[in-house]
């Protein structure tokens, strides 16, 4: 093979980074999961129109994504695994595509210039089928007998609309599902419409605050639904499978007094809707906080109710800009299983605390540290819960009650519909107390194996 010439080599070098930079990159830059998310571009709005046919499985979509260049592009991409496109516009002209992996690759006409504002459609088609995590879980479309379970923690949502799939960006939703007549189809935030004809019915929601791509739904089956709004003017809305309906409604109508509850610990419930989507999905094994409205896989009980209640605020109004931060959701969403356990007449968080405390320093709980799963396949583990739970327990007992609960308080209105990281976190938690916290925060997030005193 021929060399290239040196001088020629330092100019396809010098040339190479200007070239890169009108490129938009193939993920968000997360060492978890690097093809989640792209560079180039912020997303502000998705308007998603669903078509969906539970008898064979099949999707007919189109994605109206409203966006702004972060710098200028040539080319940029979304996420969509599996699913066929149709069609490519971008600002109403016609834009070429290739797929590459989960990479849906976009080449607009005319490049776009750094915070130009602009518009992407795709229409899409297929049966969309759920992603295999790391950890060997399913997430995203997951067909059920009646319809599909919609869950998108951490990379699902890709399954089923083309998205900037990583919660470093979020954005307002419009999300209208089309079902048989007799199927409910069950989305994030405000009902806005429903309409029935030809036998078919339409279901338009709203999300106006912003949102997560992993936290959208779609779920779609055969429901009982009941509808109401709170004194506080919370519009509930929940979709129940009826073989579930028995053990779940003593426990959902706990729904507004447990997110009252926890408005009054963590501050003002951050969205105008609320509600839960209960609907039998046996492959599925978990629940999952979907923004305004959890899905649950089979009725939860009430401890579940109040986990996935607690993410509204942790993980959904403030989320995670990288998957490591994971413990900001799953460690606070836990601890709030153990305060209202300890308001309710239950052990109190010291107790269990100290349960979990006796845990030989063999067990699973020690295996690596809350703030540092190591990788992608860790992320829904006992450390980053229960662990995760011990170090705001940790943080209550060293700055007292009235600081403790200042900072959560502060941490959800402070980064209320934004972001939050580890560092925010912990930095807080040092401006609120006065005190240096960090062997605190370095023994019980930061390091991995049971830490020598409780
Ligand atoms: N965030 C969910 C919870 O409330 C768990 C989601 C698990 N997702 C998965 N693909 N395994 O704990
Ligand atoms: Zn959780």
């Amino acid at each position: 093979m021929a060399t290239v010439p040196v001088a020629l080599a330092a100019l396809l070098a010098a040339a190479g980074p200007a070239a890169a930079g009108t490129v938009g990159s193939s993920g968000a830059g997360d060492p978890y999961f690097p093809l989640a998310g792209n560079g180039g571009y912020d997303v502000r709005h998705y308007g998603l129109s669903l078509g969906y046919d539970p008898s064979t499985g099949h999707l007919d979509g189109k994605a109206v994504i409203t966006a702004r260049a972060t710098q200028r592009l040539t080319r940029l991409d979304l996420d969509l695994s599996g699913l066929k496109v149709t069609g490519i516009t971008v600002d109403h002209t016609k834009a070429a595509f290739r797929r590459d992996g989960q990479e849906l690759v976009v080449t607009p006409r005319h490049a776009l210039h750094r915070r130009q504002e602009f518009r992407v459609t795709v229409t899409y088609q297929g049966k969309p089928k759920p992603v295999t995590d790391p950890d060997g879980s399913l997430d995203g479309w997951i067909p059920t007998d009646d319809g599909a379970f919609v869950a998108g923690e951490p990379q699902g949502a890709m399954t089923w609309f083309p998205a900037n799939n990583h919660p470093s960006d979020k954005a307002s939703y419009d999300i209208t599902i089309t079902v048989p007549k007799g199927r409910t189809a069950v989305s994030n935030g405000v009902l806005l419409g429903q309409r029935t004809a030809h036998g078919r019915t339409t279901f338009r929601w709203r999300q106006s605050e912003p949102m997560a791509a992993y936290l959208a739904t779609a779920t779609v089956g055969t429901f009982k639904v009941e509808r109401y709004t709170t004194p506080d003017g919370l519009k509930v809305y929940n979709a129940v499978d009826p073989r579930e309906a028995t053990a779940a409604t003593p426990v959902l109508k706990k729904l507004p007094s447990v997110l009252a509850w926890e408005s009054g610990v963590f501050g003002p419930y951050p969205y105008k809707a609320a509600g839960a989507v209960v609907d039998r999905a046996p492959n599925v094994g978990y629940a999952l906080e979907t923004q305004t409205r959890p899905v649950y896989d089979s009725a939860p009980d009430l401890s579940t109710l109040v986990h996935e209640s607690a993410h509204q605020w942790f993980g959904d109004s403030v989320t995670l800009t990288r998957w490591r931060d994971i413990w900001l959701n799953e460690g606070f969403a836990t601890y709030a299983e153990w305060l209202y356990a300890e308001q309710h007449g239950g052990r109190t968080a010291q107790q269990i605390f100290d349960a979990l405390y006796a845990s030989p320093a063999g067990d699973d709980l020690w295996a690596f540290p809350p703030a540092d799963p190591g990788s992608g396949a860790h992320i829904f583990e006992t450390p980053v819960y229960a662990r995760g739970a011990m170090a705001l327990q940790k943080l209550r007992t060293a700055v007292g009650d009235k600081t403790f609960f200042r900072v959560l308080r502060t941490w959800a209105t402070d980064h209320r519909g934004g972001h939050g990281t580890t560092a925010e976190f912990t930095r807080l938690a040092e401006r609120l107390s006065g005190k240096d916290l960090d062997q605190l925060f370095h023994t019980w997030i930061g390091t991995a194996g049971k830490p020598s005193s409780p």
